[in-house]
């Protein structure tokens, strides 16, 4: 008889938009073109391949998931050494055990489904000799090789409704608000709801603000008869000042901080600056819940089916990807080298300074 195709999946980081979609697409395709395809769903991110705690996945598991935030599976933040290991609970090694449910369950494939840091680790699932498909998925779109991931839109679309009622209230009171954006490394969120919404002001990591500039930038403003700002502000922003800092020392300047985040700071210094008023609004993991929007839905079901084909070629090593409207397997080893800043000559960049926005610098 013919062997079966056995097939793992695991969600892995923090959550987004499109993961079950994700999950669906996988699933239906594989039902859908093999007659002996068993699926293993493991719990909580790696953790489940750590300590072997899975769902054997039926067919009827897959249905009825499209629209659902979240992930069916659940999902963890693993602890972990850049390109070295993945650790357990324990803090020691966890590449043997989840070598061992691998083999025990006597896998094809894995396919992993993970921003930023689940890319790099994975890499070291595919260097420990497993095979492995990856998904790109995080609202913060910082993925290399792949034009966008799965999660951004609805996120974008969150932060975006956001900033949207802020500025009714932000008028009716003549105020400075400063909305902050999830985003701990690029800007991607924060500047495509910036422009989406008609923020005064986007500040984003790749780009150093000055605040005595955008504090200026408020006076302009106000001289021109437009009495309220909105701040849209990435969560990783930096001002000039710390963007010279070593790690080690924005490290020590952030323990120190006495905000206990980059908007309240920024709404403290304008207040000082401008003497306007200020408040802040902190959406936080508002965005990245709920029910995908219909773009991401369709993206993370042509990921999920992509990855599908590919295990059905018995191709591994890739992560699919989207470059240029077509879906594309990219060799893991490139989407896991490096982080996806958005470029500072980015058209969206552009776009932003032609309508007048002010960037802080
Ligand atoms: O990477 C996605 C992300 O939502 C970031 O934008 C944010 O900094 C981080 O996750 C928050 O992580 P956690 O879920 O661990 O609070």
């Amino acid at each position: 008889m013919k062997r079966s195709t056995k097939i793992g999946i695991v969600t892995s980081g923090g959550d987004c938009q499109g993961l079950n979609a994700a999950i669906r697409g996988v699933g239906k395709a594989l039902f859908q073109h093999l007659d002996n395809a068993e699926i293993f769903g493991m719990y909580d991110g790696y953790r489940g391949l750590i300590e072997g705690d899975y769902k054997y996945m039926e067919e009827r598991d897959f249905s009825g998931i499209l629209t659902q935030g979240g992930t069916i599976l659940g999902t963890s933040r693993q602890n972990y050494i850049a390109g070295k290991a993945i650790l357990d609970e324990g803090g020691n090694d966890a590449m043997p055990a989840m070598m061992d449910t691998y083999n025990r369950l006597n896998l094809d494939c894995l396919v992993v489904m993970g921003g930023n840091g689940t890319q790099k680790s994975a890499k070291l699932l595919v260097d420990a000799g497993m095979n492995v498909i990856t998904l790109p998925k995080t609202i913060d779109n910082d993925i290399f090789g792949t034009d966008t991931t799965f999660g951004f839109q609805s996120a974008v679309d969150i932060a975006t409704n956001v900033i949207d009622y802020i500025h009714s209230t932000a008028s009716s009171h003549r105020r400075i608000f400063v909305v902050e954006l999830m985003g701990r490394d690029a800007g991607w969120l924060t500047l495509d709801a910036g422009v989406a919404s008609g923020a005064d002001v986007v500040l984003i990591p790749e780009i150093p603000y000055d605040i005595e500039k955008v504090a200026q930038a408020i006076d302009h403003r106000r001289k021109q008869g437009r009495y309220y700002t909105i701040v849209a502000v990435a969560e990783g922003a930096v001002s000039i000042h710390d963007a010279v800092l070593t790690e080690e020392a924005r490290r020590r300047a952030k323990a120190l901080m006495k905000h206990s985040t980059i908007s309240y700071r920024i709404a403290s210094e304008l207040e000082s600056l401008s003497g306007q008023e200020a408040r802040v609004t902190v959406p936080g993991h508002y965005q990245r819940g709920g029910p995908p929007c219909p773009y991401d839905r369709v993206l993370a079901t042509q990921f999920g089916t992509a990855a599908a084909r590919l295990i059905i070629e018995k191709q591994y090593g890739y992560m699919i990807g989207v470059q240029g409207g077509r879906i594309v397997p990219v060799p893991l080893e490139d989407a896991a080298s490096r982080t996806k800043f958005l470029p500072k000559d980015h058209p969206l960049i552009e776009t932003a300074r032609d309508i007048g926005i002010f960037l802080g610098d």
